[in-house]
């Protein structure tokens, strides 16, 4: 059957109706015209697959990887760059609206929409490595990916002669194109360090938690700060939009603030705020980023900000300090029923909430309305070209 596309869903995937009922078709982009067998016939949608293309939409552009359409990551590469900004700040609006709050957010591009990336995460099964085909337990084998940095690109092929058999493989490298290899395998490898010296700028290999060799960390540089990162540490992938992130955080904060940073990762954004606060506490689960927090408020000779290792909806419940902001950075789930009722305790001035998930985030904005407005929303390209998206929300307190 035939089907006019005429809007992307929240994952980048085509929409027409097919007898009344929202169809969702991969692969293609409003403005198309496809002939389609339906995959799944559900009750309230319909999934198609593309038999043929009938017309191209006029907002389509020659996608820039070989492996668009079969990789699962990049949903969006087959229209512009403008155009993908356009979709990831009409999807936060409109999940927004749909809960009747309107905003207007301010869209932050990515001055490198390509080869940004500071990490990829690899699987290997039965000596393939790749990323997994989209909706399946596919690998599909890569040699590039073209939104990571050249320089992890240049490692893909040297692990390839690791001999991995089955396993995963994280990728991490830093601004200066310094590269951490983590590996989970439990196969016989075969590494030639020299080898792999002579051609990229190797600074560790960590094998199943344990360093095989040099460093288990890396070192970053943001704006006027330095990070050091465990290689099972958080860190944002992306340090040219991250670099504005922090710089936004920064200019909501004041002399005289005492700071609630949860989910604090190695402590960016506590050090950020503490560049400029009077006292900022952070809060993360993880012991190594803890650990990263505490060194890296020492290297950059910050020492107003103190590290609490715990899970933040347990650190909130015993913290009884006045604090007049508190930055929320949770990962896609947001925030838990407990963290937002111990925030609308503490009652801080304002709530800095940056998010990977719109979906989680408006669902918790929901709950903290009746006491705070947004001041200020922000749209982030964080990810360029897949469909997930940065927000920083400014929650001010109603009077
Ligand atoms: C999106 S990252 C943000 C990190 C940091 N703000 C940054 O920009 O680098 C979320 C962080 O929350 C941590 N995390 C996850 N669940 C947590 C929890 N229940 N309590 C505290 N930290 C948690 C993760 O380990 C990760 O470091």
């Amino acid at each position: 059957m035939q089907v006019v596309i005429d809007r992307f869903d929240d994952l980048g995937r085509g929409i027409g109706i097919v007898n009344n009922k929202v169809t969702f078709v991969p692969n293609t982009v409003p403005g198309d015209v496809v002939e389609i067998t339906l995959v799944k016939n559900l009750k309230k949608y319909n999934v198609g697959k593309v038999d043929k293309y009938i017309t191209l939409s006029e907002n389509r552009v020659k996608p820039m990887c070989q492996y668009f359409g079969t990789c699962g990551g990049c949903a969006l590469q087959s229209i512009s760059y403008k155009n993908t900004l356009n979709f990831k700040v009409n999807k936060v609006i409109n999940l927004f609206k749909k809960n009747k709050i309107d905003i207007t957010p301010e869209m932050i591009s990515n001055p490198h929409p390509y080869n940004y990336r500071n990490k990829i995460s690899l699987k290997v099964v039965d000596k393939i490595m790749g990323y997994y085909e989209s909706n399946t337990h596919n690998i599909i084998e890569i040699n590039e990916c073209i939104i990571a940095n050249t320089a992890i690109n240049k490692t893909i092929s040297l692990i390839k002669k690791f001999n991995i058999i089955n396993g995963n493989v994280i990728i991490r490298c830093n601004k200066n194109a310094e590269i951490l290899i983590i590996i989970e395998s439990n196969d016989e490898l075969y590494i030639d360090i020299n080898d792999i010296k002579r051609q990229i700028k190797l600074v560790g290999i960590v094998i199943n938690d344990k360093t095989y060799y040099g460093d288990n960390f890396l070192i970053e540089n943001i704006n006027d700060l330095f990070y050091k990162i465990t290689y099972n540490s958080f860190f944002q992938v992306n340090h040219y939009v991250a670099s504005t992130l922090f710089n936004l955080v920064s200019k909501y904060i004041k002399e005289k603030d005492i700071v609630l940073d949860l989910y604090s990762g190695v402590g960016t954004l506590s050090l950020v705020a503490a560049s400029k606060a009077h006292e900022v506490i952070g809060v993360e689960i993880v012991e190594n980023a803890v650990f990263n927090a505490m060194f890296n408020a020492r290297i950059n000779k910050i020492n107003n900000v103190k590290f609490l290792l715990n899970d933040s909806t347990k650190a909130i419940t015993k913290l009884n300090k006045k604090f007049t902001k508190v930055i929320v950075d949770p990962p896609r789930s947001g925030l838990t029923k407990v963290v937002i009722d111990n925030i609308l305790k503490i009652n801080p001035k304002e709530i800095i909430y940056v998010s990977c998930d719109p979906a989680t985030l408006v669902r918790d904005v929901l709950l903290l309305r009746d006491k705070y407005a947004i001041e200020k929303a922000y749209v982030l390209d964080m990810f360029s070209y897949s469909y997930h998206t940065e927000s920083l929300i400014i929650l001010r307190r109603l009077k």
